[in-house]
């Protein structure tokens, strides 16, 4: 049995943000609106044994472990669920919260491709820094072979990477200039259904590889940073596009909404923004999904394969 934990569905900033007063997270902060608070993007991953995978590291991971059990089994004085961490690209709100693990008590199994781990090495050198603390042991995930991933502390799930269309973080050389492996996507197989879940929360674009691999899944969890493309600048945010950032926006002629309504399984949002409509259920931008059968991860929601 394979089960997936959403520790947290929300973008970069988390919701609502701590510097931001759009509709939304001042209507959360004020309590007129029914929006969830959101931490930021994070996943767990299980086999029913004890061992989990950590799919990203945020910046909310501590307040992600307390709040699920599942992770801090007490077994010991010192002791974690966590047996490996996946990092699916190298930016802020994807590995910060490796500074947390850094009392882990033995070396952190941490799987991310070349260019990840370059990017963590150099411009944000969190691996570097580690290694004065627990130490890594890095994993080097071959997505351009789409290569499976086992992870040996949890055999009942097989991985496997897929390179997605996306940019590399700001901080990185190659920002707007990505190579194919900067951005990530991972089905998870449960090794004893053979049931999938595709997993991309930052895809720029759909291509025929990507939008079979979607097909094939049981359920997919996809990049819901953004209603509109320009959206931040409407809202006066930000200057960003989400074309810039490498997000694929939910509305429009192909855009996330035309593509998931078009695939056969369960089909879940992931990783939204603070300034996406559709974290409102009162939004007419929420109906719209509610009508087509798309859900809106929330923190803590769990989804079981078997
Ligand atoms: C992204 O998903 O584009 C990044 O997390 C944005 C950021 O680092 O703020
Ligand atoms: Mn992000
Ligand atoms: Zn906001």
């Amino acid at each position: 049995m394979m089960r997936i934990i959403v520790l947290g569905s929300g973008a970069g900033g988390g919701f609502p943000q701590w510097n931001c007063n759009c509709p939304n997270c001042r209507g959360v902060r004020e309590g007129t609106s029914r929006a969830l608070p959101r931490t930021q993007s994070s996943l767990a991953v299980g086999d029913g044994g004890a061992g989990w995978l950590l799919v990203n590291a945020s910046p909310d991971l501590r307040a992600q472990i307390a709040s699920c059990p599942s992770l801090q089994p007490a077994r010991a004085v010192r002791d974690t669920a966590i047996a490996a961490v996946l990092l699916v690209d190298a930016q802020i709100d994807h590995a910060t919260g490796l500074m947390t693990l850094r009392e882990h008590r033995a070396r952190l199994q941490v799987h991310c491709t070349p260019s990840v781990h370059s990017d963590l090495t150099t411009g944000y050198p969190l691996l570097r820094v580690l290694e004065s603390y627990c130490g890594v042991d890095w994993h080097p995930i071959d997505a351009v072979a789409e290569r499976p991933i086992a992870i040996p502390e949890i055999p009942g799930i097989e991985l496997l990477p897929l390179p997605i269309p996306g940019e590399a973080p700001p901080y990185s050389p190659r920002r707007h200039n990505p190579a194919p492996d900067d951005t990530i996507g991972a089905t998870f197989v449960d090794r004893a259904s053979g049931r999938r879940c595709f997993y991309a929360p930052g895809l720029a674009a759909f291509t025929d590889r990507i939008r079979d691999e979607a097909r094939r899944a049981d359920c997919v969890l996809l990049d819901g940073t953004l209603w509109k493309d320009d959206e931040l600048k409407t809202r006066g945010a930000s200057e960003k596009t989400g074309r810039e950032m490498g997000h694929l926006a939910q509305a429009g002629s192909g855009g996330m909404v035309e593509e998931l309504a078009a695939l056969p399984g369960r089909k879940i949002l992931i990783h939204i923004n603070n300034t996406n409509p559709i974290l409102d259920p009162d939004s007419p931008e929420r109906k719209r999904l509610d009508e087509l059968g798309i859900e809106v991860a929330h923190d803590g929601m769990e989804l079981r394969f078997e």
